[in-house]
C-alpha cells in the first residue's frame, strides 16, 4: 500500500518520477505528491486523486525548474483522511527535508510528544519523520540523523528522505518493501522504488535493500552506499540483472486493465503451466515428503489456497492445509523443520503473508513460494520459489493471476499423484477452452445479465467441493469491483442459515460442475428457487431450474479455472453499469503492505 519512487541522475528527475509513479498507482490512489531538490530548497506538488492522467506540464506548473533529485508517492490512507495536506511528501519546519513513507509508525503519538515547537500541518503518522530528522540533524549530519530517526520508529516502515542542503538522498527499509535500481555498474542514475515495476522501463539492474538496511547517495552520480541500520557497518551489494518479462503494463486499447487482464487469460493459463518439469516434480516431492504442508495466502490468493486443498485431496489423495495468512501464527504449534509452507501471492509483498513466512522460518520450516512478481520481497524471503507467469497485473481486482495460480496448483496436484503429463494435457485443453470462451458474444451475453443485476442490493453465490472456494472468490469479485455485499456459501450450508436471506427475486449464482457434487448442487438450487430466488447457473449443461445460464466448458478437475471467469466478466460489467471504476475499487489497493 502506497507507492514510493525516488530518482537521482542526469535526467529531469520530476519527469522520471512522474512516469515511474504511474506504474505504482495500483498500490494506492487516494492522492499523490512529488518533491524535488531545487537549489538549496525543496519544491513540491501534492494533489488528491489519481496520478493516472496527470501530465508533466501540470507538475511543472508547481515545480518549474529542471531537477536531478526527486521523490514521489501515491497514497493509500492509513492515518489521516484523504486530503492534499495529508498527501506525501511531508516536509520539516525549514522546508529543506522531504519524506515519502510506506507503512505505519505505531509510536507516532509518543514521538510527536517529544517534538514540541515543531509545526505539523497534517494528521499523518509520516509527518513526524522529517521533523525527527530535522531535530537530530542539528547535532549530526543528515544521513546519520535519518538513520537515528528510523531506529526510533516502531512498526513496519520504508521511507525515502531528501535534504536540499546536502543534496543527499537516503532510503530506509524497516519491514516495508523498497528496491534499488541503478544504471550501469552502480553509478550514474539511481532509483528507489516500492517494487521493481516502478523503474523497469529505465533499468533492469537492481541492488537488493534488505530489512534493517539503508542506502545513501549524495546525488553526484557516485555509487550508492548501503549500511546496516543497527551497526552502521557499510554493506557490499551486488548488481543483479532482472530478466523478467512482466508483459505490458499498458491498457492497449481496452478501457480498463480489469477487462484487458480478463481477456489475457486466453494466453496466461498456458503460460502458467509452461513450467520446468523437474522443478514441478521437486515441489511435488517436497509436498509428498513433508510432515504437513500449508498453503497460505490472503483474499483471492487465500481462496486459491483453499481450492488447492480440494485439488490435492481429489487428485493426489493427499491432505494439505490451507490457512489465511493473517491467521497462520495460530498454527505455529504444528510447525516443525519437516513442515512445508507454500505462500501464494500475486504481488509477493503482502505484509500478512510476509509475517506468516517469518513464523514458518522461526520454526525452521521450509518455504517455497508461488509468485507472479519477480524480485519481490517474498521471493527473497523464501527458500525457493516458482512463478505463475501471468505478467504484470495492474487492476486491483485479481483475475489472470488467480487462474494462473489455480492452473499451477492443479498441475502440482497431478505431479504429486505421479500424473504430471495427464495434468498438462488437461490444462492445455482448458487453456484452449478459455480461449474459445472469451469471445465478444459471450461477453455480451454476460453484459445483458449485468444489466439486470446492477441494481440488486445483494447476490448469493453457491458451490460445492472444488467450487466451494470459487463461490467465495466470486463473492470477493462482486464485493470489490461492484460494492455489492455478495456472499458465497457451500451449497449444503444454505439450510443452516443463509436461506433466510432469499426473497422473491434474490439473485443466486449457482456453480454446478459436472462432477459428483452436481446432484447435490441442483438440490441446493431447488431450495433457493422454491423461495423465489433468481438462479444464474454456471455450468457446462443447462438445467430447467436456471433462469439464466452461463455456459462453461466441461473442464473436469480444472473446473475452478473456467467457472470463475464468467463472474470476473460479470463483475466488470456491473461495475461499469454502477458508474464505478473497476480498476480502482473503493478503499482498496493492490499491494497490501500493512498488517
Ligand atoms: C482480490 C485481490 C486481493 C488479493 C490479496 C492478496 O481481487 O486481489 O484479495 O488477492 O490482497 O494479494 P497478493 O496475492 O498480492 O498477496
Amino acid at each position: 500500500m502506497c507507492g514510493i519512487i525516488a530518482y537521482t541522475g542526469n535526467k529531469d528527475a520530476v519527469t522520471v518520477v512522474l512516469e515511474c509513479l504511474k506504474k505504482l498507482e495500483y498500490r494506492g490512489y487516494d492522492s499523490w505528491g512529488i518533491a524535488a531538490v531545487t537549489g538549496d530548497s525543496i519544491s513540491q506538488v501534492k494533489r488528491v486523486g489519481k496520478i493516472g492522467e496527470v501530465g508533466i506540464s501540470q507538475v511543472k506548473e508547481a515545480i518549474k525548474s529542471e531537477n536531478h533529485t526527486a521523490i514521489a508517492h501515491t497514497r493509500w490512507a492509513t492515518h489521516g483522511g484523504v486530503t492534499q495536506q495529508n498527501a506525501h511528501p511531508h516536509l520539516d519546519c525549514t522546508g529543506t527535508i522531504a519524506v515519502v513513507h510506506n507503512g505505519i509508525v505505531d509510536n507516532h503519538d509518543e514521538l510527536k510528544g517529544g517534538l514540541a515547537g515543531h509545526r505539523f500541518i497534517s494528521q499523518t503518522d509520516t509527518e513526524i519523520i522529517p521533523h525527527l530528522i530535522e531535530t537530530l540533524a542539528k547535532r549530526m549530519e543528515f544521513g546519520r540523523a535519518a538513520v537515528e530517526a528510523a531506529k526510533m520508529l516502531n512498526g513496519r516502515s520504508a521511507f525515502v528522505a531528501i535534504d536540499s542542503k546536502s543534496g543527499m538522498l537516503i532510503a530506509v527499509r524497516k519491514g516495508s518493501p523498497l528496491i534499488v535500481g541503478v544504471n550501469g555498474a552502480g553509478a550514474g542514475e539511481f532509483f528507489v522504488g516500492s517494487d521493481v515495476m516502478a523503474f523497469l522501463d529505465y533499468t533492469n539492474k537492481v541492488m537488493y535493500l534488505d530489512d534493517g538496511e539503508c542506502v545513501v547517495t549524495d546525488g553526484s552520480g557516485t555509487a550508492p552506499k548501503f549500511f546496516a541500520l543497527d551497526t552502521g557497518k557499510e554493506l557490499q551489494k551486488r548488481v543483479v540483472d532482472i530478466h523478467w518479462h512482466r508483459g505490458s503494463a499498458e491498457k492497449e486499447g481496452y478501457d480498463h486493465f480489469f477487462i484487458k487482464e480478463i481477456m489475457e487469460q486466453k494466453h496466461t493459463i498456458a503460460a502458467a503451466i509452461n513450467q520446468d518439469d523437474d522443478k514441478i516434480m521437486a515441489v511435488a516431492d517436497a509436498i509428498r515428503n513433508a510432515f504437513g504442508t500449508f498453503l497460505v495466502g490472503c483474499g483471492t490468493a487465500g481462496k486459491v489456497c483453499m481450492t488447492g486443498e480440494y485439488l490435492f485431496s481429489r487428485i493426489a489423495n493427499k491432505h494439505i492445509n490451507s490457512v489465511i495468512a493473517s491467521e497462520f501464527a495460530n498454527y505455529q504449534h504444528y510447525l516443525t523443520p519437516r513442515t512445508l509452507m507454500i505462500p501464494i501471492s500475486q504481488s509477493g509483498e503482502t505484509a500478512d503473508v510476509l509475517e506468516a513466512i517469518e513464523v514458518a522460518k522461526s520454526k525452521n520450516s521450509r518455504v517455497i513460494s508461488l509468485l507472479n512478481v519477480f524480485g519481490s520481497t517474498m521471493m527473497r524471503a523464501s527458500d525457493d520459489f516458482f512463478m505463475v507467469n501471468a505478467g504484470a497485473e495492474m487492476a486491483v481486482v485479481s483475475t489472470k493471476a488467480t487462474t494462473a495460480q489455480l492452473a499451477v496448483l492443479t498441475l502440482l496436484a497431478y505431479a504429486a499423484a505421479g500424473e504430471l503429463q495427464e495434468g498438462k494435457f488437461l490444462l492445455m485443453n482448458t487453456a484452449g477452452s478459455v480461449n474459445d470462451m472469451l469471445n465478444p458474444r459471450y461477453e455480451e451475453h454476460i453484459r445483458n445479465l449485468a444489466v439486470s443485476l446492477a441494481g440488486k442490493k445483494d447476490i448469493l453465490i453457491i458451490g460445492r467441493g472444488l467450487n466451494y472456494p470459487i463461490a467465495l472468490e466470486a463473492a470477493i469479485k462482486l464485493q470489490e469491483a461492484c460494492c455489492i455485499p455478495a456472499q458465497g456459501f457451500a451449497g449444503g450450508e444454505l439450510k443452516h442459515g443463509p436461506l433466510a436471506l432469499v426473497e422473491e427475486g434474490t439473485p443466486c449464482i449457482a456453480i454446478v460442475a459436472n462432477d459428483e457434487t452436481k446432484n447435490d448442487m441442483l438440490g441446493s438450487v431447488m431450495e433457493v428457487k422454491a423461495r423465489g430466488g433468481y438462479i444464474i447457473g454456471i455450468s457446462p449443461q443447462s438445467h430447467s431450474s436456471f433462469d439464466y445460464w452461463l455456459k462453461v466448458p466441461d473442464a473436469g478437475n480444472a473446473s475452478p479455472i473456467v467457472n470463475i471467469i464468467p463472474v470476473q466478466i460479470l463483475a466488470y460489467h456491473i461495475a461499469i453499469l454502477r458508474g464505478l471504476n473497476p480498476d480502482y475499487p473503493r478503499n482498496l489497493a493492490k499491494s497490501v503492505t500493512v498488517k
